[in-house]
Parts: C-alpha cells; structure tokens; sequence
C-alpha cells in the first residue's frame, strides 16, 4: 500500500464527485458525516434499489438516489460500494467504471483481486468500518495495494474519516486481522458490560443499579483514557493501590490468563473472517 505517511489527508470540500452503490446504514452514515464535514450535497449521488430507503435517504439529506446504479455512477471520480458481500457481486455485474475511477469497498471479505478483475483500471481501496462508524465515533482500517495512487489514497483517508478515525494497514491480510480487533471490538466491549452487571447482581446489587454502574463505568473509563496523555497500562497501574481491591480483582482476571483469552478470540475471528472471504469467492462469482 502507499504508506500512510505519503498521504496528504485534503480537505472533504475538495473530493469530487462521489456515488454510493448501496444506500443502506454505512452509506447513510458516510453521507451524513461527509455532509456534516462541508462537502457539497450536489457532490453525492446514490444507487439504492430499494424505493422505502431511496426516498428516505432523500428526505434526510435532500441528495440524488437513483434505483439504476449503472445511471448513478456515470461521471463520478469516486464510487463507494456499500452493498452487502453477497450482493457484490449482482452489483458488480450492473455498471462499468472508466479507468482511473477511485473505488472504495466497505464490503467485509470481498477482495481487492476480485473487484480489479470485474473494474479494470480502476483504483481499488478497501476499508473495514466498524459500527460505531454509524454515530461517526467508528474506526476504518484501509488498505490499498502499492501501485495505488496518493490521490485515490487521500480520497479513500477523507471519505472514511466521515465516519471516525482512519488507518492503513500494509497487506490486505492485515485486514482480516484489524477485523477481530476494531470490527468484532464493539462486541468484546458488550459483552464485557454484559458480564460486569451480571457479576454486580451477583454480589448483591439490584440489577437495574448494576446495569448503570457498568455501563456509565466503562464509558467514563474509555472517555479518560481517550483524554490521557498515559498510556492505558499506565491508567490501570494508577488506578489499582498495593494490596486494594482492584489488585485483588485483577489479580483474578490474570491467574485467569485473560491476555491468552482474547488473543485466541481474536485468533478465531481472524480465521473466521479469513474463512469468509474464502467462501465468498467460491461461492459468488466475484
Ligand atoms: N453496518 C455496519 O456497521 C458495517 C460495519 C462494517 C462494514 N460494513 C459493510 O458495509 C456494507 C453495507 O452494510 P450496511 O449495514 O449498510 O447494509 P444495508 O443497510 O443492508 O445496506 C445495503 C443497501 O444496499 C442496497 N443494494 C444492494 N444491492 C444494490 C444494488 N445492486 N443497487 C442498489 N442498491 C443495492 C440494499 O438494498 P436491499 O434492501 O434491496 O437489499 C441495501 O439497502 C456491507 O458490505 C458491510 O460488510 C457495515
């Protein structure tokens, strides 16, 4: 991929003219954040099949949505697909794209080969958004391969930093790493809830109480190690006195082997998804 550092972010107002293919929940909320961030309505078009969603999509953001892709995408600089997996490969079969066009897949598991063989001279880019994406508080992995321009990369940077933060990783395996981080993370960070206010009731607590204590208690948590210059081992070891109660909690986490827990969770979600694209290939055909 073009390193990161290559990349100089511009600004949303500068990015030409953009088209959605698919106009579901992560479209939506692209649009509203690439809206929000000054880019002109004019400049957004959308392919959304669905006439319900199409007319809302309109009346929430007064943009252009179309049912036909194959009219949506003609002159637009940047197409994003954000169709469902399965259904790329119906989409890909509906429009041609000219050389040159910067194409953006939030698409999990679909690859890059499989999008260069059906858009030739086309740049491809790859984006893993997570949901939290959807009140712009995401985090989007991206990869492009080496020969990607820095213009398409840029694009790709301004348009997925609507929904959140950005980064690059250096292969496109990577991508099924960085899912069993930041795209399955959301739900480590709910199931942790789950059991911190079940464990709560269990030592007595009423369970409405326990459920607010564990809520409010990890977003307070996440909001102070966001502020911190510290780092987060660094938080913890502050917040955890010689022989307290939180050394005796974690102490009880560690005997546990908590680290060796969630690398291979992480480890099966990357197979997983691994897996998934695999699948994908085989049984579209992408
Ligand atoms: N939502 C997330 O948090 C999230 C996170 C990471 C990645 N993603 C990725 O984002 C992509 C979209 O997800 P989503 O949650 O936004 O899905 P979604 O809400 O189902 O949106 C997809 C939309 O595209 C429409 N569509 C499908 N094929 C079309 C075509 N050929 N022409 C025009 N419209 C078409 C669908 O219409 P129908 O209703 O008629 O099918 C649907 O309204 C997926 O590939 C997913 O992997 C999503």
């Amino acid at each position: 991929m073009t390193a990161a550092a290559d990349i100089t972010p511009l600004e949303v107002t500068a990015l030409p003219t953009v088209c959605f293919v698919g106009g579901g929940h992560m479209a939506a909320s692209l649009i509203g954040g690439l809206l929000a961030a000054g880019l002109d309505r004019g400049r957004i078009r959308v392919a959304q099949r669905n006439a319900e969603r199409a007319q809302a999509l309109r009346l929430r953001f007064e943009i252009e949505v179309v049912a036909d892709a194959a009219t949506a995408v003609s002159g637009a600089a940047i197409v994003v697909l954000a169709v469902k997996p399965q259904q790329m490969a119906q989409a890909l079969t509906q429009f041609k794209l000219a050389a040159g066009t910067t194409v953006i897949s939030v698409a999990a598991g679909v690859r890059v080969a499989s999008f260069a063989r059906r858009l030739p001279g086309c740049s491809i880019i790859r984006a893993m958004p997570n949901t939290p994406a959807l009140l712009r508080a995401g985090i989007s992995g991206l990869y492009a391969p080496a020969d990607t321009s820095a213009t398409a990369c840029a694009q790709a940077q301004t348009l997925l930093a609507a929904a959140g933060e950005v980064c690059w990783v250096d292969s496109e395996a990577q991508l099924d790493a960085l899912t069993a981080v930041s795209g399955c993370g959301p739900a480590y960070y709910f199931k942790l809830t789950e059991v911190l206010r079940a464990a709560g009731t269990a030592l007595g607590l009423d369970a409405a109480v326990s459920a607010r204590l564990a809520l409010q208690t990890f977003i307070g948590a996440a909001r102070m190690a966001q502020a911190a210059s510290e780092d987060v081992a660094v938080l913890r070891q502050q917040v955890t006195s010689k022989g307290g109660a939180t050394e005796a909690a974690l102490a009880v986490l560690e005997s546990a082997d908590l680290s060796r827990i969630f690398e291979d969770a992480l480890r099966a979600a990357e197979q997983r998804s691994r897996e998934r694209g695999d699948d994908l290939e085989r049984s579209t055909s992408l």
